[in-house]
């Protein structure tokens, strides 16, 4: 029987199931069973239309056609054709879909929230002005924080903070906003400076999450920028940018060792560390093997490879096609992946074994190792 139904039949039940729906709900067997929250922050991989109800322009938005056009009717602001890797998550741990933070008609967020922001960057200066960059992304976090504090008191607070899982999606426009201004990548600095600085404010986000008794981190490494669709189309013989390689697998490197570290400093830190950077390759150059035909090109957008970030037609640019079978593409636009792409990339988060997600998977994290 669905809670639903519980609720028309057993009204005194519901003033039970209200008073806890801060955090728990119905197990089959009719026990109450406390969920796991859900917290998601990021970028556009992870963005389910908060920049919708932000001052920014198209660049930064996905809420038109044909964006969502597997599963969103209306197009909700997911940069893809349908799910991102969070929804795929947030079905696995039995959670419904996770509420857009800046969606005004959203005000529970019993189940967690989702802060991501497409064009954010871990520096505020990336896309500054046009996305919600992973400080404000906190902050929006810590007045939710309070909101629980007041409404559920706080013992339940720390209850749910303490086992909730927090995602991260972060990095890839730090290293490719400066490309848009600069082919010299990140001048002034070096790439080891600039990598540091990514990776520290990263940091000081996550050990904001712990002080606020967050425990439970996932997160990516950062995608392999230098063949995406976009930065080939804007190169002289549509080459890759080999200096974008270089630096996303210092992130990487540098990224990895930082979590181990944090591991050891923070009390009851956990971490899942999926390497979506291998994933994504694996994809580009070997697609037939993953069920696509096309890896190295979008299907919605224009130019070679489909590498004008044209699709929908409204930023600037009006031309733009759109492929017929979105399934065979492993990217969408291009810049971003389609919804079979994420799937796969999800399940691998989830459940995947120790040598693509470590030292623990999302499942892990969100049953609990106890
Ligand atoms: C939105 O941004 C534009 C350009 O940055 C600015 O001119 C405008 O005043 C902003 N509007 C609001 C409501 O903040
Ligand atoms: C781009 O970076 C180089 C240094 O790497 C610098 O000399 C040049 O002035 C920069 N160009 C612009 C337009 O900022
Ligand atoms: C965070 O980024 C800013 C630039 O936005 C930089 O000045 C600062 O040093 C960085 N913080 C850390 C801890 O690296
Ligand atoms: C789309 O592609 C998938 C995978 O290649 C295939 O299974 C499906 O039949 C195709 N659909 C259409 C309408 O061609």
């Amino acid at each position: 029987m669905a809670v639903a139904d519980i609720q028309l039949l057993l009204p005194l039940f519901v003033s039970f199931l209200l008073m806890f729906r801060g955090y728990s709900s119905l197990s089959s067997e009719g026990h109450f069973v406390e969920h796991v929250a859900f917290f998601v922050f990021g970028d556009s991989l992870y963005d389910p239309g908060n920049n919708n109800y932000i001052n920014t322009t198209t660049d930064f938005q996905a809420n038109f056609w044909p964006y969502g056009i597997s599963y969103f009717h209306p197009p909700s602001g997911r940069f893809s054709d349908g799910r991102l890797i969070p929804d795929f998550i947030a079905e696995y741990a039995g959670l419904p879909l996770i509420p857009t933070y800046l969606d005004p008609r959203n005000n529970e967020f019993v189940y967690g929230a989702n802060f991501a922001s497409g064009g954010a960057g871990a520096l505020v200066e990336s896309h500054a002005g046009f996305a919600v960059d992973l400080k404000t992304q906190l902050q929006y976090f810590g007045d939710l924080e309070k909101h629980f504090r007041q409404n559920l008191g706080d013992s339940k607070t720390d209850q749910l903070l303490s086992d909730a899982v927090y995602l991260f999606s972060c990095g890839g426009n730090d290293y490719l906003s400066p490309v848009g201004n600069n082919d010299s990548v990140l001048y002034p600095y070096t790439h080891q400076q600039y990598v540091s600085m990514v990776i520290g404010n990263m940091t000081d986000v996550f050990k904001g999450i712990h002080e606020k008794g967050g425990r439970k981190i996932g997160i990516t490494t950062v995608v392999p920028l230098a063949c995406w669709p976009s930065i080939r189309a804007g190169r002289p013989g549509n080459t890759c940018n080999e200096e974008l390689d270089i630096i996303s697998s210092l992130h990487n490197q540098q990224l990895s060792k930082k979590l181990q570290e944090l591991e050891k400093q923070l009390e009851g830190f956990m971490y899942a560390l999926f390497d979506l950077n291998t994933e994504v390759s694996k994809r580009m150059k070997n697609p037939s093997k993953y069920g696509f035909k096309i890896g190295d090109s979008a299907c919605c957008g224009s130019g070679p490879f489909g590498g004008i970030y044209s699709c929908g037609g409204k930023r600037g640019v009006e031309e733009f096609y759109l492929c017929d079978n979105i399934s065979d593409y492993f990217f969408f636009d291009s810049n971003h992946n389609t919804e079979v792409a994420s799937r796969q990339f999800a399940e691998l988060f989830w459940n995947g074994e120790s040598s693509v997600t470590a030292p623990y998977n999302l499942k892990t994290l969100f049953q609990g190792t106890d």
